[in-house]
């Protein structure tokens, strides 16, 4: 049986919305928990009776309600070359990883892929070792997404396999410890540590830096959580360690949260609020990945446009915001910081052989200075994701996006003026809340409308907390948003294929990535607007050393002409190899 050890109520940076009087820390004293060894000890049983009774007479006279509110008011960031002082209850060699081997699985978006990096990295410098192999891990932990009812589906599907793979666990073996990470951790809370006895560990998107506590107090056999969330955790100091050495690109994280509040979306309540990373911190991440010879870098975060970093002072004078023409924002909006335009400017001055992406962006902080950039810079891509989410003002307006069907197209006019050439991708939700036949009609004619090169597209997931889970009904059938999502789906395609066809005939700068997955005859790179280009793998002319035949690798540019184009890959045939500023006159 579990007994409640200790559960603090506190409510940390947190003052907004219902979110402020459910963040909390707990300790759960888990009884049924029935064996722990370490490496050096034979006989795992005793020891973990020994472990237990040491640790609850610690734990009695451990830390006191005071200590936690003094530790949660204190200022998060640290230094990374700061020694944490361990808890009272804890020595300090608990909080050590002594050697156990951790494997992380990622599911869901970019910014998990980059919180498993920086989770991993936590940990790594605790001491832990990493493993691919499931088999032998001590240590598994899950990092979850709860966007959508079926996400959340994917993780209590393998959470029941783990739980097989628990059970059998040899008795000779450290006992396999089991963590949820990230969203899923946040928005259910308890209900995880009560449905699923054998998760040990809970830890919400900003409470990584606890990780090594948190393993600590589940290697005694109890169940431990911190889902507090954070009004200025950026992790800015964390250097997420790259999971594959031999990677052309990488994801860095420039800030995290969301204020929108878009009525259907989780994101503000299991990410909490919006902030920015040091623009400083950011160019050093970019330096050191440039230094490592990566080719490609996209800036990341919930809505990167929005970006502020108000951390230098002289930079917080009441400078107003402008937002994209016809458009609004939900939030009151902020004044002052270092904003997007100037964090672009100067990461794509770090490596002009560097190229620049960024994800995912809000239609509303289109100011004309970031679309000058983008046409300007060379090393910045052209290439913009602008989520539209629905075709009809209608919805637009339920969804409270902040725009009608009118200024989107307004706004895809002036980007296209202003960066001729410009790939467009967008996300569309089919079925949302009061959705008619001629709203998706609409839907259906902005995606003929505007022709996107790459789309993202759901059927409507009900969550629980979210404005539309209050205030609207989910009354679109289930059968009725697949096949509007299947309609949308199909158009998407043909659009997507028609907007692609016009590059054929073209010649193309890829950024070559390896092999092609489906013919080892074949290489696969991306684009400037990030489609997928195969072309045979074959010698070529290397520009910078005429002369010389080159195979391309890799991390290299090259020229290649394309022949036909689908709705998500082109074909071509690889000319020369180059660099990106040799090649920014061609078609
Ligand atoms: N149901 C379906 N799709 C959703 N998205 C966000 N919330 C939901 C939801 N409740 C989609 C939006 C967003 C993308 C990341 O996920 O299109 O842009
Ligand atoms: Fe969710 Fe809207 Fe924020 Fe995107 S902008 S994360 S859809 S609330």
């Amino acid at each position: 049986m579990h007994s409640l050890q200790c559960v603090l109520q506190v409510q940390r940076s947190l003052r907004w919305g219902p979110m402020a009087s459910v963040s909390w820390l707990s300790l759960r004293m888990c009884m049924a928990h029935s064996s722990l060894s370490s490496t050096t000890c034979p006989n795992p049983e005793r020891q973990e009776d020994g472990a237990r009774k040491d640790f609850s007479s610690r734990l009695a006279t451990g830390p006191t309600l005071q200590y936690f509110l003094r530790s949660a008011s204190a200022p998060q960031e640290k230094l990374s070359s700061e020694v944490e002082d361990p808890p009272p209850y804890l020595m300090m060699d608990e909080l050590l990883g002594r050697q156990r081997k951790v494997y992380l699985e990622t599911y869901g978006c970019q910014m998990n892929v980059n919180d498993t990096e920086i989770a991993w990295s936590i940990l790594q410098k605790s001491g832990y070792l990493r493993t691919s192999n499931l088999q032998e891990a001590d240590v598994i932990l899950l990092v979850t997404c709860s966007i959508r009812e079926k996400a959340e589906q994917t993780i209590w599907n393998r959470l029941h396999q783990l739980k097989a793979l628990k059970t059998r666990r040899l008795r000779s073996r450290v006992p396999l410890r089991i963590g949820i990470l990230g969203c899923m951790a946040e928005r259910l809370k308890e209900e995880i540590l009560n449905r699923e006895k054998m998760v040990d560990v809970l830890a919400g998107p900003d409470a990584y830096r606890d990780l090594p506590r948190l393993l600590a107090v589940a290697e005694s056999g109890q169940q431990a959580a911190n889902v507090l969330l954070s009004l200025d955790e950026t992790y800015a100091d964390v250097m997420p360690v790259q999971t594959s050495p031999s990677a052309t690109s990488a994801f860095v994280s420039i800030m995290r949260g969301c204020d929108n509040m878009c009525t259907y979306c989780i994101v503000p309540f299991t990410r909490g609020r919006e902030r920015s990373r040091p623009v400083a911190s950011i160019l050093e991440e970019v330096r050191k990945l440039s230094e490592q010879g990566l080719k490609e870098v996209t800036l990341l975060g919930q809505n990167v446009n929005s970006f502020r970093d108000s951390s230098e002072v002289q930079f917080n004078s009441a400078v107003s915001t402008n937002l994209s023409r016809g458009f609004t924002a939900n939030c009151k909006t902020k004044q002052g910081g270092l904003r997007f335009a100037h964090l672009l400017d100067q990461v794509s001055r770090v490596d002009p052989e560097m190229r620049i992406r960024f994800t995912s962006p809000h239609p509303k902080d289109f100011p004309d200075e970031v679309l000058q950039l983008i046409h300007e810079r060379d090393n910045i891509c052209k290439q913009i994701h602008l989520p539209a989410q629905s075709g009809s003002s209608r919805v637009l307006e339920a969804m409270r996006r902040g725009y009608s069907r009118e200024a989107y197209v307004a706004l895809v006019h002036h980007i296209r003026e202003s960066i001729p050439g410009v790939s467009l991708s967008s996300d569309f939700i089919a079925g949302f809340c009061g959705e008619t036949e001629e709203d998706h009609v609409q839907t259906v004619s902005l995606l003929r409308e505007v022709q996107y090169n790459m789309g993202f597209l759901f059927a409507y997931s009900m969550r629980q907390k979210t404005r539309a889970y209050h205030r609207l009904k989910d009354d679109v059938p289930e059968e009725v948003k697949l096949r509007r999502l299947e309609e949308l789906i199909t158009v998407f395609r043909e659009e997507a294929t028609k907007a692609n066809q016009t590059a054929v005939g073209c010649t193309q700068l890829v950024l070559v990535e390896g092999l092609s997955k489906r013919s080892a005859a074949d290489l696969c790179g991306r684009n400037d607007g990030n489609l997928k280009v195969i072309f045979p793998d074959a010698e070529m002319e290397d520009v910078s050393n005429p002369g010389l035949r080159v195979r391309a690798q890799p991390g290299d540019y090259v020229l290649v002409q394309i022949t036909s184009a689908g709705s998500q890959t082109l074909k071509g045939h690889v000319l020369c190899r180059t660099t990106l500023k040799d090649s920014s006159a061609y078609c």
